[in-house]
């Protein structure tokens, strides 16, 4: 077995497959179908969408609201794809308290979680470290999404002591079995998110690997497992391109990192030649991040008052659950910056909790359609509500000056310095540390270039 995988491998691939001859589980002969550069794939033997095939069916979806937990349930995707997501993913699902608990897969979801015209295409994200039981929690999806996802990227401390997420990046025999258990055995098509090495060959054979194991897509975290909290930083781009170009051609990739702004959407794609792009921060502090089609200023970055009435109708639409139980976290992260300007609204959504009623939501509401409209009495209100569009960056975007009584972008604070001085300084320091290394590169190629004289 071991030598027909050899034998049909090139030498360029060996570094994946050898590992996997002594690691991981083989798939059997008759399930090999077909190689693409260096990654062998396998059929399942329930015939199910195929990566391109999934992705064309879904509609070629390039704009991907991230898994969050207590950020993508039910009402916010659904608003989501009112600003232009394309693709959901579900926030993650811990597969033995979903496998085993049938309370917890009523709370966690409700009739309408996956709803065809309401909720699709949706896909379904757990993490897990027992395929068994991975499989028995994703075959209760069946039905109610279009594939399940494995989240391989979470690097809390929560997920290093369940032993999941990016904590199985080191085991690389078990990320292969997850995903090849659901592959072969799960009715609908399995797909995977990763972060990445700061070693850039060993990114892409982990990327392979999970390829090779079944996934029909995957997504690219362009942070190391350490960037989080105040490391965060910025995503590799370059990383992530470096993954893809070292892809098989037509392997379903999107990237996750780094989207501030609307047109940062179509620059990544092209940039890291990628499917999608899937945003999580962004899309919490404003939805509007999807919204490419117009300039309508509305639609790009909503206004607090409009934003919160059409979210709270969509909450109530959902019914009592986990909507409504995440409505008071998504008013603080999508009103961060106008709640430091009203404190006294802040305070009072502080006060509501999964078992305010509907009342008192709407209390909440009025209070900031109420502030909103007194802002708008101003005389000069059309000059002071415009988004001012700043020069180019050495990073290839443009920052935005938005009036705080819209949704903003998000730029994450960092030991109390604003999040966005943060960003302009870690960008400087890479282009002087560019511009150093340049004479180095020149003198470098004119090597290269005498060499192959
Ligand atoms: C509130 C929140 C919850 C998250 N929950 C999940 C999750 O359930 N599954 C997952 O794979 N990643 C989760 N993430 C990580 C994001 O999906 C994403 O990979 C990360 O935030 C980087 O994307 P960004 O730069 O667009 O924020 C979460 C992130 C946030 C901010």
């Amino acid at each position: 077995m071991f030598l027909t995988l050899r034998k049909i491998c090139t030498p360029s691939i060996m570094t994946v497959t050898e590992k996997r001859t002594t690691l991981l589980p083989q798939p059997k002969e008759e399930e090999l179908i077909e190689r693409k550069s260096d990654i062998i794939f396998t059929t399942p033997p329930v015939p199910k969408a195929s990566g391109f095939q999934l992705f064309e069916k879904l509609g070629s979806p390039t704009k991907i609201v991230a898994p969050m937990v207590d950020g993508s349930e039910l009402a916010w995707r659904i608003l989501s794809r009112r600003y232009g997501a394309e693709l959901c993913y579900s926030p993650m699902l811990h597969s033995r308290l979903f496998s085993e608990n049938e309370k917890f897969r009523k709370t966690i979801l409700s009739p309408l979680d996956g709803k065809p015209g309401l909720d699709r295409p949706l896909i379904i994200q757990f993490c897990g470290n027992d395929p068994d039981t991975l499989l028995s929690a994703a075959k209760h999806v069946v039905g109610r999404c279009d594939a399940v996802d494995i989240n391989f990227g979470c690097p809390q401390g929560i997920a290093k002591r369940g032993h999941y997420g990016s904590f199985l990046m080191e085991d690389w025999d078990l990320v292969y079995k997850l995903i090849h258990k659901l592959h072969t055995e799960l009715e609908i098509p399995v797909t995977a998110k990763i972060r990445v090495f700061e070693d850039w060959s060993k990114s892409l054979d982990y990327a392979k690997m999970c390829l090779s194991a079944g996934a029909q897509f995957l997504t690219v975290h362009g942070r190391t497992r350490d960037m989080k909290g105040q490391k965060t930083g910025i995503a590799d781009w370059n990383l992530i391109r470096y993954i893809r170009d070292n892809l098989p051609e037509g392997t379903i990739f999107f990237t996750n990192g780094n989207i501030l702004y609307q047109d940062d959407v179509p620059r990544c794609l092209k940039e890291t030649k990628c499917n999608g792009v899937m945003s999580a921060e962004g899309n919490l502090t404003n939805p509007g991040i999807f919204w490419t089609q117009n300039e309508n200023k509305d639609k790009l970055f909503p206004r607090v008052d409009k934003f919160v009435r059409e979210y709270f109708e969509v909450v109530k639409q959902c019914g009592e659950g986990e909507s409504k139980r995440c409505f008071k976290t998504h008013l603080f992260k999508s009103l961060q910056t106008f709640l430091t300007m009203h404190t006294d609204v802040r305070a009072e959504i502080a006060t509501i909790n999964r078992k305010s009623s509907w009342d008192e939501l709407e209390r909440i509401v009025k209070m900031i359609e109420k502030v909103v409209e007194d802002i708008f009495k101003k005389d000069n209100i059309e000059e002071l509500d415009t988004i001012k569009v700043e020069n180019l960056e050495s990073w290839g975007g443009r920052y935005r000056d938005v009036p705080y009584w819209r949704l903003q972008p998000h730029f994450r604070r960092i030991n109390g310095v604003d999040g966005r001085s943060v960003i302009r300084q870690i960008v400087k320091q890479k282009d002087s540390k560019r511009k150093a290394d340049e004479p180095a590169d020149e003198e470098d190629s004119q090597n290269k270039v005498r060499r192959s004289e």
